[in-house]
């Protein structure tokens, strides 16, 4: 008893530490990659738990004049809850830079995004961005992309689009997305990323995915062993 009692307190050690040493990593990551903001810019905030660490690092950088669009509305609540001004993203044309998190990123700079659902989003603001820069922790990085790669699904027609992807796409068990999509996973093999996301582009029925390429990305910055490292993609 003593034995199993003790092991137990053991694992409980561990899991607590992992966890704290990774939001440590996210919080490295983000207020490095706050740093990079500058007075007047137009910036785009992405979304997740490494993003809710880029938020007080932005406001706290005090900058002025800044133009900020939001990528859901988790984002838009806590900046705004932050005195940091966020705007509909209909005027704006371009966007200096962007910073989001991801999900997986390979050393050639494909990225898995959408674990929080928002990849539409989250792409269209990195399509507008002269800078997309990506703020991860050590667990991130991925020697080659896995199962799943999000989806967001255009409701109308939605069983024939499903009919259409077959049985490797599931639907989440989450909301609808504010534009109102619904949020699936594609769960098959990926193969060459690239060939992948153009047969889910020419769906019709596939409003986005999360498979980000490697020309979007201008920067990844990870958190890792208490320190900041860009990764050089290959
Ligand atoms: C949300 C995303 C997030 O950026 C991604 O899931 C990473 O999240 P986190 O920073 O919580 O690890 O793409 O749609």
């Amino acid at each position: 008893m003593w034995l199993w009692a003790s092991r137990k307190t053991l694992h409980l050690t561990w899991i607590e530490c992992g966890a704290v040493s990774a939001d440590a990593e996210k919080r490295i990551a983000a207020e490095a990659a706050a740093e990079l903001v500058e007075d007047g810019m137009t910036v785009g905030l992405g979304t997740g738990s490494t993003v809710a660490h880029l938020l007080p690092a932005l406001a706290a950088r005090g900058v002025s004049g800044i133009r900020c669009v939001a990528t859901s509305i988790a984002t838009e609540e806590q900046a705004r809850g932050l005195g940091i001004p966020v705007e509909e993203f209909s005027q704006l044309q371009r966007l200096d830079i962007a910073i989001d998190g991801t999900d997986q990123v390979t050393p050639d700079g494909w990225l898995i995004k959408g674990g929080g659902g928002a990849h539409l989003r989250e792409k269209i603001v990195a399509a507008a961005a002269e800078r997309f820069v990506v703020i991860a922790d050590s667990s991130k990085p991925v020697d080659s992309l896995g199962a799943p790669v999000p989806l967001e699904l255009f409701s109308f027609g939605i069983a024939s689009t499903l009919d259409r992807l077959g049985s490797a796409v599931t639907l989440r068990d989450a909301p609808r997305s504010p534009d109102d999509g619904v949020i699936a996973d594609y769960g098959g093999e990926i193969g060459d990323p690239a060939e992948l996301a153009a047969r889910l582009e020419a769906d019709p029925g596939v409003a986005a995915h999360g498979l980000f390429p490697p020309d979007m990305v201008s920067a990844v910055l990870v958190g890792a062993e208490g320190t900041v490292k860009s990764l050089s993609l290959s």
